[in-house]
């Protein structure tokens, strides 16, 4: 019997649609056993956010300061064959949660086991996963996998989509009008193809990375203007998020008015600098095609610098 721990955070359920899709297959195989684990924000983030609400939680995710969670029910001594790290990403960064549980006592489970990440995001996850595959194997973790499911609409629709998901709850908001906000029904219905391809890998004992075939399938795909669109969004993100934290943590008052700041430049960012630096990023792809053909075949191959 094949012991898989899943632990998972969604607040849309649209990760956990994903999650469900990935592990169908496990459901009708005899010789696995499945462990999930929600894990739970204590208060829970609001959905839908108000536009003040969701700045808020901007600086502490660019910096990685966790949450409080809810303990976790399973027992971080059990040695799991496989554990599934499902995530989100929140400002380039992990989410406040999964950032609360890779820091928690709890993510000593990972020791010594493959680890499978299922990021479902809207398209920017790069450094993100950065943080996550280093804090993996901080916890002794092996890196087994990654899965990414993005928004293929393109970029500046699907900020606008997901801008009015976020504040409205709503994610068809003009049918006909806008695409649908998020990932596709049909990409989350295809990624059951994924957990046939793991419960085969798990069938070998000490399986190493399967990221070569999980690619073969589509697992990753790696933009590369946002290899650079990235990198330059981060470095004003940390500037952003320290300026806000000198005024205190989540929810102080006294930060507010910061907070409101970084969200009028958010706005402007996405209206006027943002048409401007896909360009750039796009030319710089171009221009930089060794550097950025170096830098694909890393972010694809799920290992650590
Ligand atoms: C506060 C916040 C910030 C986000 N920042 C990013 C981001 O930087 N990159 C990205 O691809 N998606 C971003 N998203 C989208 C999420 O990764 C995710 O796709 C969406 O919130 C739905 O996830 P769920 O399963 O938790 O409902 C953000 C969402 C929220 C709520």
């Amino acid at each position: 019997m094949k012991k898989i721990l899943i632990i998972h955070y969604s607040q849309t359920g649209q990760l956990t649609d994903i999650v469900k899709s990935v592990t169908a297959p496990f459901e009708k195989d005899e010789t696995v056993s499945v462990t999930y684990e929600e894990i739970k924000p204590k208060p829970a983030f609001p959905f839908p956010w108000s536009a003040t609400q969701f700045c808020d939680v901007f600086p502490e995710s660019v910096q990685g300061i966790p949450c409080e969670i809810e303990p976790v029910h399973f027992d971080p001594n059990e040695d799991y064959d496989l554990v599934i790290l499902a995530y989100q990403i929140w400002f380039l960064a992990p989410s406040l949660p999964i950032t609360a549980f890779l820091e928690s006592g709890a993510a000593k489970v990972m020791k010594g086991r493959p680890v499978l990440t299922i990021i479902g995001c809207r398209n920017m996850w790069l450094l993100a996963h950065e943080t996550v595959k280093q804090k993996i194997v901080k916890s002794g973790g092996r890196l087994f996998g990654n899965l990414v499911l993005a928004d293929r609409t393109n970029n500046l629709l699907g900020v606008l989509t997901i801008t009015i998901w976020m504040l409205s709850g709503k994610k068809k908001l003009v049918p006909g009008l806008l695409p649908a906000a998020g990932i596709s029904d049909q990409d989350i219905h295809d990624a059951a193809r994924f957990g046939d391809l793991l419960i085969h890998a798990l069938e070998k004992n000490e399986p190493g990375s399967i990221q070569e075939t999980l690619n073969e399938h589509g697992a990753v795909t790696v933009v590369p203007q946002y290899i650079f669109f990235e990198k330059r969004i981060q470095a004003i993100f940390k500037i952003w998020s320290r300026f806000i934290l000198k005024k205190g943590n989540r929810g102080n008052p006294a930060r507010k008015f910061r907070v409101q700041l970084f969200l009028g430049y958010l706005f402007a960012a996405i209206a006027v600098i943002a048409p401007v630096s896909t360009v750039l990023s796009i030319l710089a792809a171009k221009l930089k095609k060794d550097e950025i053909k170096h830098e694909i075949d890393y972010f694809s191959k799920n290992i650590v610098d």
